[in-house]
């Protein structure tokens, strides 16, 4: 009889970077010309913003924020030590990584085997001296379970996903960040990480998927717009459908959500300087809460209003929680103003 967990975090790039640089994707946007003085000014922030922010630009509460990741990533290393399942399925955003131009599924299966990567080599990976010091060629072996990947795919396409799947990369010779640093993030400790992924790369980055390459363009640019990303409650049926595959097996699996919540630099409103809080409150209020109605109506509009466009991961696993029925055990929601975005650890118990 399958057994399945679900587990939510973060896959936060700066944490691989060194505390000096943790803070840098909100220089970068400071630096952007087509915000105005006044809004980068950090007198008229929000007092908080300002305390995080310090008098050098965030180096000193770079530790704290690293704190908090650290116990969610501990957290949720200790959900997956205790279970120990026989394999891993990742939701995790593909940013113009292994997806470009030449196609955008909406969703798909990574049906890889076990592969080499260089974290390191990858965009993200190489832009800052790392946290943990390691050389530049360090790789990682991320195991696969295609046998698995290749019947969760046809088991979707028969209850009437139209998933696409994939036994080799596209574009991206490593593995797009979500997921290669939710390997890095669980096994932060350097401790060792045996468990075969699936990756379900979700685009997340809908209409800026290629307009934004995933991420952003100044501030004032005119961005010819990309098709949306999959509907929200689209993608919890999705996820629910994936719980069902699962519930024929004898497999003992986890499921992680892997994305922070708003992300800053997505955020028009707040002039990409911090992410939209309230709206990751009520989303998170209704997670605790077992409010499946509120997730469900969400919209893409408002996805893309508040920034949250990688927390269509999380839409994905709360499909699952809902299909499973399954009851939270923990959860933290790490609020920042000027890391970028706040993240949600979440963990609930296993279920058949
Ligand atoms: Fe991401």
């Amino acid at each position: 009889m399958a057994e399945i967990q679900l587990l939510g975090m973060t896959h936060y790039p700066p944490f691989a970077w060194a505390d000096e640089h943790m803070s840098g994707i909100h220089h970068r946007i400071l630096s952007d010309p087509g915000i105005p003085a006044e809004a980068k000014d950090p007198a008229g922030w929000p007092e908080a913003m300002q305390t995080e922010w310090g008098d050098d630009g965030g180096r000193a509460s770079a530790p704290a924020h690293r704190a908090a990741l650290i116990d969610g990533f501990d957290r949720v290393r200790a959900a997956l030590d205790d279970f120990d399942p026989d394999v891993i399925v990742v939701w995790g955003d593909d940013q113009y990584e292994n997806f470009r131009e030449d196609l955008i599924p909406a969703v798909s299966v990574l049906a890889y085997p076990d592969r080499e990567v260089q974290p390191y080599q990858t965009g993200v990976g190489k832009a800052f001296p790392g946290y943990w010091n390691e050389p530049a060629d360090h790789s990682v072996t991320i195991k696969g379970r295609p046998d698995i990947a290749r019947a969760l795919a046809a088991g979707l396409l028969e209850d009437g996903f139209d998933i696409a799947y994939a036994y080799q990369p596209l574009h991206d010779d490593q593995l797009a960040h979500a997921f290669l640093n939710t390997v890095l993030f669980l096994d932060h400790r350097r401790i060792g990480f045996d468990w075969p992924l699936i990756c379900m790369p979700i685009n997340c980055y809908g209409s800026k998927v290629i307009a934004a390459r995933g991420a952003w363009q100044p501030f004032d640019s005119e961005l010819e717009l990309d098709p949306p990303s999959p509907a929200p409650r689209r993608l919890m049926d999705m996820g629910a459908a994936v719980a069902r595959f699962f519930r024929g097996t004898d497999h003992r699996v986890s499921f992680v959500a892997s994305s922070s919540w708003s992300h800053a630099f997505l955020v028009d409103h707040t002039w990409r300087l911090r992410p939209d809080t309230e709206a990751d409150r009520r989303l998170y209020g209704a997670l605790v809460s077992g409010d499946h109605a509120t997730w469900e109506a969400y919209s893409t509009d408002q996805v893309v209003h508040a920034g949250q466009q990688e927390v269509l991961n999380w839409f994905a696993l709360m499909g699952a929680v809902r299909e499973l029925d399954a009851d939270l055990v923990w959860s933290e929601f790490v609020e920042t103003w000027i890391f970028n975005s706040n993240k949600v650890f979440a963990a609930w118990a296993p279920t058949a």
